[in-house]
């Protein structure tokens, strides 16, 4: 696509998203470096982070600095609790970094993205019923759900009012963008629910693609947000900023996939979330609806077993696992998340980040398909 076509392209959040035919091969990951970025992103913004929370009254204030990880459920300090891993804050920052701005320019990206980060999740965890987050009980369930409720809301509150205040002339953009992210983001969760009352197979069943339109939704829209902001607020011109989006979204429905693959056979301990949970609720995730694309007894068996009313859990949710990565699903997964990666490189690479920013970026990108967490 030329620059013209670029910067006359519909709003980032309707074009929709293009492999690449041939995509560069993908250096090998960095994990050590993605560690450290990390890590300095999330120093970098949490003391604006905490200044952002400290405006919200004391109860939601309270629920937020749990749901944080930063006091446990009655007020008191957690060096064990953990936010997160930051990625929606580092993406922000380090986008900032690559148009030749500091990464403080983007302090208010970082800490929008992730304060609606973190709303999603409190109503996602209600939504999907899931008891644990970040290895400790999800806000719903130290809190109650109605409380839970409230304080996704003051954070997403507090997501737009801290965007919006911020300096220069590029915050209103911003909140445009925020806002069209917004709306993404409840689609593609709207769609994901939505998936749930569909069949496994023929023709009203979702398919692949649907599937990645949802996850673009869900978790693409914020992730490519997250960089569009990073380079609005450092000053960039729109062409970039669009191209970053793109690469966000991109690493959204790679990191989905990842995630769904971490929900079927991952270390609780390490992901601090529930595992089988999206097969006991019957989720139309990437890696049964890949297995269910294919062909063979283990595919037929395990539509079999999806359409029956027998419920998903313990050795039955472990035999459906096993028949989902005999169908090929687990492979197709990892082969899609892995295209992802290499298209959000392309754009990455689109943009002639700054070199410092790109090594950070490219580690970051590279350790996104084999993450345990
Ligand atoms: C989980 O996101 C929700 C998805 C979009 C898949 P993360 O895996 O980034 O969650 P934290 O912030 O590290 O806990
Ligand atoms: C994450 O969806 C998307 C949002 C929270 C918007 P999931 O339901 O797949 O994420 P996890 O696995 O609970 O973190
Ligand atoms: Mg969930
Ligand atoms: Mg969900």
């Amino acid at each position: 696509m030329n620059r013209a076509a670029r910067t006359t392209a519909p709003p980032a959040h309707e074009a929709p998203l293009t492999l690449p035919g041939h995509p560069a091969t993908a250096p090998p990951p960095d994990t050590a470096r993605a560690t450290a970025v990390l890590a300095r992103c999330r120093e970098l913004t949490r003391p604006a982070l905490v200044d952002a929370v400290g405006r919200l009254d004391p109860w939601t204030g309270r629920m937020a600095a749990y749901a944080l990880g930063w006091r446990d459920a009655g007020g008191t300090p957690d060096p064990q609790g953990s936010g997160g891993k930051g990625l929606r804050q580092a993406l922000a920052l380090l986008s900032a970094e690559a148009v030749g701005a500091t990464g403080a320019t983007a302090l208010p990206a970082a800490v929008a993205v992730e304060l609606v980060h973190t709303f999603s999740l409190l109503h996602d965890d209600i939504m999907d019923g899931d008891p644990l987050r970040r290895r400790r009980p999800a806000v719903w369930r130290a809190y109650g759900v109605g409380p839970a409720v409230l304080a996704g809301d003051a954070l997403h509150a507090l997501a737009v009012q801290s965007l919006a205040e911020a300096p220069g002339d590029r915050a209103p953009a911003a909140v445009r963008h925020l806002s069209r992210t917004l709306t993404a983001l409840v689609r593609g969760q709207a769609d994901d629910l939505r998936f749930e009352e569909l069949p496994w197979t023929g023709p009203d069943a979702a398919g692949l693609a649907a599937y990645r339109a949802m996850a673009e939704h869900k978790t693409g829209a914020l992730l490519g947000c997250a960089a569009a902001l990073g380079a609005e607020l450092g000053g960039a011109p729109q062409a970039t900023v669009a191209e970053l989006d793109r690469a966000g979204r991109h690493l959204g429905v790679a990191f989905q996939a990842v995630d769904d693959l971490l929900g079927i056979w991952g270390d609780p301990a390490l992901t601090g979330k529930p595992v089988h949970n999206d097969l006991r609720q019957r989720k139309k995730t990437y890696p049964v609806l890949a297995a269910l694309a294919g062909a063979g007894p283990a595919r037929r068996e395990l539509a079999a077993l999806l359409d029956s009313d027998k419920p998903l859990e313990g050795a039955t949710a472990a035999h459906a696992a096993a028949l989902v990565d005999e169908a090929g699903g687990r492979a197709a997964t990892r082969a899609e998340a892995s295209a992802q990666l290499d298209s959000a490189r392309a754009c990455l690479r689109a943009v002639r980040p700054d070199p410092a920013a790109a090594r950070d970026l490219d580690a970051l990108v590279g350790s996104l398909l084999d993450r345990a967490w």
